[in-house]
């Protein structure tokens, strides 16, 4: 079945905006300046801002390797009986791929060329990055796809393609990935103040915004394809969707584990208050009434604090 053209959907707008805006290459960055500067922080500001990436770069290459199985299950679906188009959602997607592997490129050759090494683990043991999810979890994910395509019944498939676009694009995309552009920002802002400078790291606050302009547009298809789905299956939110909510609120923000934090002024409390913004974001964009307990996250967050 051909594009209707004359009902061009969001995931199309959002691929023609991809089409203009995600032309970046990291290979037009010069690195050079940032690794005079990296020089500059000490081994716990290193280690520190280290972790934070080796989470990204990981996490890169994972959406890269675990998202084409979203695209078989969409093509999967029975596009007569779906609210949306299935065949434009797999073309946004397809868009989405090529981002991912950007991304990971972008990474790739930071660690290489400023890190002086390719080797994550070091920095990832132990960290913030594991606590409660991890992308290491989008390969189930996707074997579970993999096993909702074979075993062909249609509800099935529209809960596992639900569950796994709140996982990758719910969490991980508009979650996880957006705390830490937060957390890169204070960083470096706060080592540029202690230098007396007007920004450290300029290359890779340059890229990162190319990075963070792809994944504005991957959270709103993401967002939507969710409200899509809740259309075709309400009881999805009840079903998937909260329980997944629900366990990302008692990892992350209910637990207040936090790593050490050498750069001074660091403030982890706006960047939960942000962060818990995106979350209610995401739901308002599905529909807040759809909620049962969810439905205004501070409120629900506010109670579970109280009751412990
Ligand atoms: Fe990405
Ligand atoms: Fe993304």
């Amino acid at each position: 079945m051909p594009i209707e053209y004359s009902n061009r959907e969001k995931s199309y707008q959002l691929y023609r905006k991809g089409k203009q805006e995600g032309t970046w290459d990291p290979d037009d960055y010069d690195f050079a300046a940032d690794k005079d500067d990296w020089e500059q922080f000490t081994d716990a500001e290193q280690n520190r801002f280290l972790a934070s990436c080796a989470g990204f770069y990981d996490g890169e290459e994972d959406v890269t390797r675990t998202l084409a199985p979203y695209m078989m299950a969409l093509d999967a679906l029975d596009n007569e009986e779906m609210p949306f188009d299935t065949v434009q959602e797999e073309i946004y997607l397809a868009q989405q791929v090529y981002e991912e592997a950007k991304h990971t490129d972008l990474f790739s050759r930071y660690f290489e060329e400023v890190f002086g090494t390719q080797d994550t683990e070091p920095y990832r043991e132990g960290g913030y990055q594991e606590q409660g999810y991890s992308t290491d979890n989008l390969y189930d994910t996707a074997d579970e796809l993999l096993a909702a395509i074979n075993g062909g019944d249609q509800q099935e498939l529209v809960y596992t393609l639900g569950e796994a676009y709140l996982n990758y694009m719910g969490i991980i995309e508009a979650q996880l990935a957006r705390g830490g552009y937060l957390s890169f920002d204070q960083m470096i802002e706060l080592k540029a103040e202690e230098m007396g400078r007007d920004v450290v790291l300029e290359s890779f606050q340059t890229a990162i915004g190319k990075v963070r302009q792809d994944e504005t547009r991957h959270i709103e298809n993401g967002r939507w394809v969710m409200k899509q789905l809740a259309e075709a299956e309400p009881d999805i939110v009840q079903d998937v969707y909260e329980p997944r909510i629900e366990e990302y609120v008692e990892n992350r923000l209910l637990t207040d584990t936090q790593m050490e934090m050498p750069f001074e002024g660091y403030d982890q409390k706006r960047i939960g208050k942000q962060t818990m913004q995106y979350l209610q974001d995401t739901i308002d964009y599905i529909g807040a009434d759809r909620f049962d307990e969810y439905s205004d996250i501070r409120q629900t967050v506010q109670a579970q604090r109280a009751a412990e």
